[in-house]
């Protein structure tokens, strides 16, 4: 695994910059609200920790934690909460940060679930939006990187739990 050929896509820099960008906006458009910022583990923990500490709002962290029911890699289309958040989000703004969009099914049955719960708002935060494969209608509000296709690892992205660390987002080559 630790052969595996790929090349950078995001460098720390554009990452950066980026994620500035991201966090004004969000400061903006949460200006004199009380945000949560709900993290989805374990992919986001380091674009959430970057983003929190850009932004100028007043916020709140929480995480969760979902599961894809079924083994492989073709989702079934339907998730589990293995950690939940741990506090009420009824009546409040929620940003659901998230790692990646590819079919949406994850974003798609988490907005669902997290809907049921009455929150004030709710909207979605994604790093990188892969648009190639969606199979279900849906868009994040906030998007870092748009990418077609291709499997990225690296600034919290895995490959069966490597790559997290690497400040750079790399895309792997020959997928
Ligand atoms: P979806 O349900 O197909 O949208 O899957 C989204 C989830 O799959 C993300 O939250 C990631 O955990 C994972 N994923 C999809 N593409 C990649 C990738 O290129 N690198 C790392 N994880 C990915
Ligand atoms: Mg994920």
């Amino acid at each position: 695994m630790s052969d595996v050929k790929k090349r950078i896509l995001y460098s720390e820099e554009a990452i950066k910059k980026r994620v500035q960008e991201l966090a004004d906006t969000l400061s903006r458009e949460y200006e004199g609200k009380d945000v949560i910022f709900v993290g989805v583990l374990k992919g986001a923990f380091i674009f959430l920790a970057d983003l929190v500490r850009s932004v100028t709002i007043p916020h709140h962290i929480d995480f969760i934690r979902v599961a894809s029911y079924g083994a492989g890699t073709v989702s079934s289309g339907k998730i589990t909460i293995t950690k939940d958040i741990e506090g009420s989000i009824e009546g409040k703004d929620i940003l659901i940060v998230e790692d990646i969009i590819d079919t949406g099914i994850t974003i798609a049955s988490l907005k669902s679930i997290l809907d049921d719960r009455k929150p004030k708002s709710l909207k979605v935060c994604a790093l990188v939006d892969k648009t190639a494969r969606r199979e279900v209608d849906i868009n994040a509000d906030y998007v870092g990187f748009t990418m077609e296709d291709g499997f990225v690892v690296g600034y919290g992205l895995d490959c069966d739990e490597q790559f997290r660390s690497l400040p750079d987002i790399h895309v792997i080559e020959g997928q």
